[in-house]
């Protein structure tokens, strides 16, 4: 039995991947680590609480202590390491805590697992560092997709801080010969994802009756990424991947924003019974995002070809078992639209007018 260490495994992504790991990998124990902030909810594995295959600790990847007595305990074969805030706007609002968790974090993290490989010389470790595609800046509409090789270039707080994290991983590699491989995605969507982003904020808008804030003319471009095949990938990734390698994981699926939100009207319009267009007469054009980035697109082949990824989902059918899940679960999302969510929305949204 393999002992892995997920970090950040109650959030939208580490959900998923332990959910796929508990199905694909069933010999492997899982600890989840993560602190529960406003992203992470620990309800997400209420069916795993009796499965002696899944652990939770709830603490935090900047405690340096906590990593050591868990590395101590658990010996583990391998980190997947998701922990980190995540949303670009919230990034701009304040930028501190991306710094403190993403950065600082992921230091910590890496000491404690340099610390166990000099312990444990012989073992077999990989440290799996899950990035994003946000690293490498901005695309022009006919520019080529992002390589592995493309030069960093962040813009946001949000995607400074993970350029910062990538660079330590890197760095801990190189350096001290910790074995790692950076992951480097594109936007994931899917169940569990908080409302903040913009998929799910448009499906329970258009529930709620409310308008579908779309920033600027709506003509930024993502490469969208189905959460299933990033969690195959990722596995991929640690048991055939080579040390010190970046692996870049698209969906191959890119779209405007517009594009998207459209489709969103298009499909709840058709699963809620709405009058044909009548979600799409919501859409309002806001402020645009500062620093926004136009297009990021994914070259994936290197993946494809060292580690045998495929993205295996189609966009438009993802989308929909995706709106599904959220029309099935809306107690999960009436339980994380707390205060403190609704005053993300009303300070973030109430102050950006059309
Ligand atoms: P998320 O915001 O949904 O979840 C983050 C999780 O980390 C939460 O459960 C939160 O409680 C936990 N966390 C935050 N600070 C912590 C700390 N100090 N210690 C322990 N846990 C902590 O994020 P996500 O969308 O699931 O993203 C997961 C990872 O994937 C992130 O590293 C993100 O940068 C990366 N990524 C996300 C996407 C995407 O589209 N969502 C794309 C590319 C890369
Ligand atoms: O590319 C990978 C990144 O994708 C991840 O690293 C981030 O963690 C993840 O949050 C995501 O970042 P984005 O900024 O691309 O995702 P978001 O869902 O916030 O926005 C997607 C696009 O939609 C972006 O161009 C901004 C736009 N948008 C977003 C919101 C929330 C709107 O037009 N209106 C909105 O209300």
């Amino acid at each position: 039995m393999k002992h892995i260490l997920v970090t950040g495994g109650s959030g939208f992504i580490g959900t998923n991947f332990i959910h796929y790991v508990r199905t694909h990998r069933p010999d492997w124990h899982v600890v989840n680590l993560d602190a529960l902030t406003y992203a992470g909810n620990p309800a997400n594995h209420r069916h795993l609480e009796n499965d002696p295959g899944y652990t939770f600790i709830h603490g935090s990847i900047c405690d340096a202590p906590l990593l050591k007595q868990m590395f101590d305990t658990y010996q583990f074969d391998g980190v997947f390491h998701f922990a980190a805030e995540s949303h670009v706007d919230r990034s701009i609002a304040g930028p501190e805590v991306f710094v403190n968790t993403n950065v600082t974090g992921t230091f910590r993290l890496l000491e404690a697992g340099l610390a166990h490989v000099r312990k444990h010389p012989d073992a077999d470790f990989r440290f799996v560092h899950v990035s994003t595609d946000e690293v490498y800046g901005s695309l022009y509409p006919d520019d080529p997709a992002f390589t592995e090789t493309t030069p960093y270039d962040p813009s946001s707080p949000y995607s400074a801080s993970k350029a910062a994290s990538d660079h330590f991983v890197k760095a801990w590699y190189r350096t001290y010969g910790l074995p790692v491989v950076v992951t480097n995605c594109s936007n994931n969507y899917g169940p569990f994802q908080f409302p903040e982003k913009l998929i799910p904020l448009m499906i329970l808008n258009i529930l709620d009756k409310k308008s579908l804030p779309v920033y600027g003319k709506g003509i930024n471009v993502r490469d969208w990424l189905y959460v299933a095949d990033h969690c195959d990938a990722l596995v991929r990734a640690f048991e055939n991947g080579e040390n010190g390698e970046t692996y870049n994981i698209g969906g191959g699926e890119e779209k405007t924003n517009l594009e998207v939100v459209e489709t969103i009207c298009d499909l709840m319009d058709d699963k809620t019974g709405n009058p044909e267009s009548s979600s799409r007469e919501r859409i309002t054009f806001v402020t645009d995002r500062p620093g926004h980035d136009l297009r990021y697109a994914i070259n994936p082949d290197k993946a494809v070809e060292k580690i045998g990824y495929k993205a295996s989902h189609t966009f438009e059918q993802a989308l929909s078992a995706t709106i599904d899940w959220y029309l099935v679960n809306m107690d999960w999302v009436r339980s994380v639209q707390t205060g403190a969510y609704q005053e993300w929305i009303r300070s973030h949204y109430e102050s950006s007018p059309s």
